[in-house]
């Protein structure tokens, strides 16, 4: 496991978000998180990705023990989000967001984004735009590319395919696939649920601030209470 997450609780005030939620993800292994609005999903990634403290829990990654660590340490440890609503920094451009996705970097980072440029054409031909001029699936494009460049070993997203085009949401996917083949572990928060757990090995269902349900993605997919609160008809 590369990732262990244990009875993890995270409060706002007198609000518990996340109550004792416990996942794991394997090495190289995509997670699914789904949920209601309001559920705790990203409650608990931005937990997870130390923007907020726990209440109380742990966090395991690559078997040490990051409970309480800020961002910035565990991008450097290899654990990195993209956060909900994809925060690229819209006036500045889009070659300037990338290089701050690489700050934790020594060297090579300009060989990295020449290299994401030729994999992303879109964001190479409007390297020199703000990011406020992207659509909003080259937004997550570059949202995503820009966690790439921190060269994380867990990549945590929250809601990537949130508000985006039924194109864009398959190039969002594509690349979600793509980054998880070439064996990066991939948690993956999602509305769009069927097509979530489809590219999953593994599915978490939150329900008000608790895994309701688990297990490997395939069976969930199948599971009659899933289908019904969460998949619906095709
Ligand atoms: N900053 C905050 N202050 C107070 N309460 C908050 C805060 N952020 C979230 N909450 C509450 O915590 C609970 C979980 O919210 P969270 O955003 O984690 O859910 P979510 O599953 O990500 O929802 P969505 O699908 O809408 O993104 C909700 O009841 C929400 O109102
Ligand atoms: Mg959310």
């Amino acid at each position: 496991m590369i990732l262990e997450v244990d009875k993890l609780d995270v409060s706002y005030g007198r609000v518990r978000a996340v109550r004792e939620v416990s996942f794991q993800a394997e090495a190289g292994s995509l997670v699914a998180v789904i949920g209601a609005n309001g559920a705790g999903k990203s409650s608990l990634m931005n937990a997870v990705a130390g923007l907020l403290k726990p209440k109380s829990g742990r966090v395991v990654f690559d078997g040490r023990d990051v409970t309480g660590w800020p961002a910035h340490r565990l991008v450097r440890a290899g654990l990195v989000l993209v956060p909900e609503g994809r925060a690229v920094l819209g006036t500045m451009t889009v070659a300037e967001n990338l290089q701050l996705g690489g700050w934790n970097r020594r060297s090579s980072l300009k060989a990295s984004i020449d290299e994401l440029y030729s994999r992303f054409p879109v964001l190479g031909e409007r390297r020199q735009l703000p990011a406020s001029a992207l659509s909003g699936g080259e937004q997550q494009l570059l949202a995503i590319a820009r966690a790439m460049l921190a060269t994380p070993r867990v990549i945590l997203m929250d809601e990537p395919s949130m508000g985006l085009a039924p194109r864009a949401v398959d190039e969002v996917f594509r690349v979600i696939e793509e980054i998880r083949s070439t064996g990066t572990t991939v948690v993956l928060v999602e509305q769009n649920a069927r097509r979530a757990l489809r590219a999953a090995d593994t599915g978490y269902v939150m329900e008000v601030g608790e895994v309701a349900h688990s297990g490997p993605a395939g069976e969930l997919l199948h599971d009659q209470r899933i289908v019904h609160a969460y998949l619906g008809l095709e």
